[in-house]
């Protein structure tokens, strides 16, 4: 019984995770897995593997805006696919630049898809 009771908010927990996963719209869930493959490992939320506070664009951002807008992407609600096209085309600063063969259109649309949806679910 105690093991029960231990075991079912985990349960409820996973569900709401998979009923909620199933209702995200199919161009936010590409932008999320592209966003997490490309981006995150400069731009995610976590510190740094090296110990450092924050990833490397996420630091960039969050001292070039200095407190006027969130240094993670995730967090942002400005950033449409015309103007994520025109940094991750070109590169800016550190960041390189993303060929169409690397990261075709469809997925930059994506990933400003998911940047909306989540920067709206986190209140931004
Ligand atoms: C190798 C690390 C790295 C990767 C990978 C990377 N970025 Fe960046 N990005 C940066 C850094 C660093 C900056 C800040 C550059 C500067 O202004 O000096 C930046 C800046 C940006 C900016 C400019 C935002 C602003 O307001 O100035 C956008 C947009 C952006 N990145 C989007 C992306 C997207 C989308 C991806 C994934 C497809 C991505 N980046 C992948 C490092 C990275």
């Amino acid at each position: 019984m105690r093991y029960l009771a231990v075991a079912l908010p985990f349960s409820a927990l996973a569900l709401t995770v998979s009923v909620s996963a199933q209702d995200e719209d199919p161009q936010v869930a590409q932008g999320r897995q592209v966003f997490e493959h490309m981006c995150a490992p400069c731009h995610g939320q976590g510190p740094g593997d090296d110990g450092s506070a924050m990833l490397p664009g996420t630091a960039a951002l969050a001292e070039k805006y200095d407190g006027t807008r969130p240094g993670a992407l995730e967090l942002r609600s400005d950033l449409s696919a015309p103007v994520l096209s025109l940094f991750v085309r070109r590169g800016v600063g550190a960041m390189p630049a993303f060929r169409a063969s690397e990261l075709p259109d469809d997925d930059i649309a994506a990933v400003a898809a998911y940047l909306a949806a989540n920067a709206a679910a986190a209140g931004q």
